[in-house]
């Protein structure tokens, strides 16, 4: 137990304190929304609110999971939580095998609810761990513990295989997802951490049942180049190499892959998403809100929660911004406006198969209209 604690705190450290950014980029860069100089409407009547899996936030933001299992994470995830309370966004905490199999961490994850009692939050555990003995027991408990709305099942092979003491045995675990999807009382968001998920793999989990994903595609925090420096001098352990910075399917990829797959899922679009642009950007081709990571914690780091606070309040503030500009009046204006994919995104997307003018097209239909209410 002692060694996930002390893993946790060590993945913060190195998070902030060393360049673990992907020199990959989203393909972000690759989606233009289209400036409209008569907006044609009041920017302070632009509607944020969004519906995500059964729950309305008041912005379309998460903050995807990151922390949890000792002291500084208490003080991490009081300050997140609070945030997520204020300005009634999405929360996840980090992986919660810490408090499930060492109940006197609970508290360091319980935080989360105490503090935003009303707030959307979401549990986490790693998918890998249904290979080590966790059921449908383990899932619920962690549920249980932040009384959380949804549960995110991570799946993070490439930290895994970086990683000095990595779980490695990612067989069969489309199987056990779907034995604990039907029976959970909450609905559960498949994640990556930062490699992107692809249309293959979204079908197959559609399939069996799964409405919720986290793209965390390539282009924000590598966690391969995490494990390097963690394991750095570490006997045996390999040296990730150029893979740290190039492996995995950039965000805006991961994004249209799973719509596509997946057209009525609810998408959280991130990794790599730094500001609102990248958010409404991420938005428009197709996710149902943006997701943060390291950027919530570089700013509580440098700023507390006043800086976390104001680092919130702007990126909301960008985001209603662009929607403004773009003659929208909320956020599914994002999904009706036109857009540019051009460039490395749209060989991309070709190459991968997908038709880009029919699924701009069809993102409007397939999204607004078509889509059943969570849970029926
Ligand atoms: C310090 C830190 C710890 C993280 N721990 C977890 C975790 O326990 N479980 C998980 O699903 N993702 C975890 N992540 C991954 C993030 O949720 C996110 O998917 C990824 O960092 C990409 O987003 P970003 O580029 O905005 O950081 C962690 C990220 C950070 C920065």
């Amino acid at each position: 137990m002692n060694n996930i604690r002390s893993r946790k705190l060590e993945h913060i450290n190195i998070v902030l304190n060393e360049d673990v950014q992907s020199k990959e980029t989203t393909l972000l860069e690759y989606v233009r929304l289209i400036h409209n100089p008569i907006p044609n409407s009041d920017f302070n009547e632009v509607d944020l609110h969004k519906d995500f899996c059964g729950f309305t936030l008041d912005a379309p933001l998460i903050i995807t999971g990151m922390t949890g299992g000792h002291e500084e994470a208490l003080k991490i995830n009081r300050a997140i939580s609070k945030m997520a309370g204020k300005f009634n966004i999405g929360f996840g905490v980090g992986s919660q095998r810490a408090g499930i199999e060492e109940q006197s961490l609970a508290y360091t994850f319980k935080i989360a609810r105490e503090m935003a009692p009303n707030a959307f939050i979401i549990a986490n555990l790693g998918a890998v761990q249904l290979n080590k003995g966790y059921t449908l027991k383990e899932v619920e408990a962690a549920v249980d513990m932040i009384k959380a709305n949804a549960i995110a099942i991570h799946l993070n092979p490439g930290q895994e295989v970086y990683q000095n003491e990595g779980d490695t045995d990612f067989s069969n675990l489309v199987a056990k997802v779907e034995e604990i999807i039907d029976r959970l009382s909450v609905p559960v968001i498949i994640k990556e951490v930062g490699n992107g998920l692809n249309k293959e793999l979204v079908s197959q989990l559609t399939a069996i049942g799964v409405r919720c994903f986290d793209t965390a595609g390539l282009g924000g925090t590598s966690w391969i180049k995490v494990e390097g420096i963690r394991g750095k001098g570490a006997k045996g352990l390999k040296d990730p190499g150029k893979i740290s910075d190039y492996w995995g399917n950039p965000t805006a990829m991961s994004i249209i892959e799973t719509r596509v797959a997946s057209p009525q899922a609810y998408i959280i679009g991130s990794g790599g998403i730094r500001d609102g642009l990248d958010a409404a950007r991420a938005i428009s081709i197709g996710a149902d809100v943006s997701g943060i990571a390291f950027p919530v914690l570089k700013a509580l780091d440098k700023g507390g929660e006043e800086g976390l606070e104001s680092f919130i309040d702007n990126f909301i503030y960008q985001l209603k911004s662009l929607i403004f500009l773009v003659g929208g009046k909320d956020v599914y204006s994002l999904w009706r406006k036109p857009i540019i994919i051009w460039g490395r995104l749209r060989e991309e997307i070709l190459s991968r198969g997908m038709n880009i003018d029919e699924y701009l097209n069809r993102r409007i239909y397939t999204l607004i209209w078509r889509r059943k209410p969570y849970g029926t």
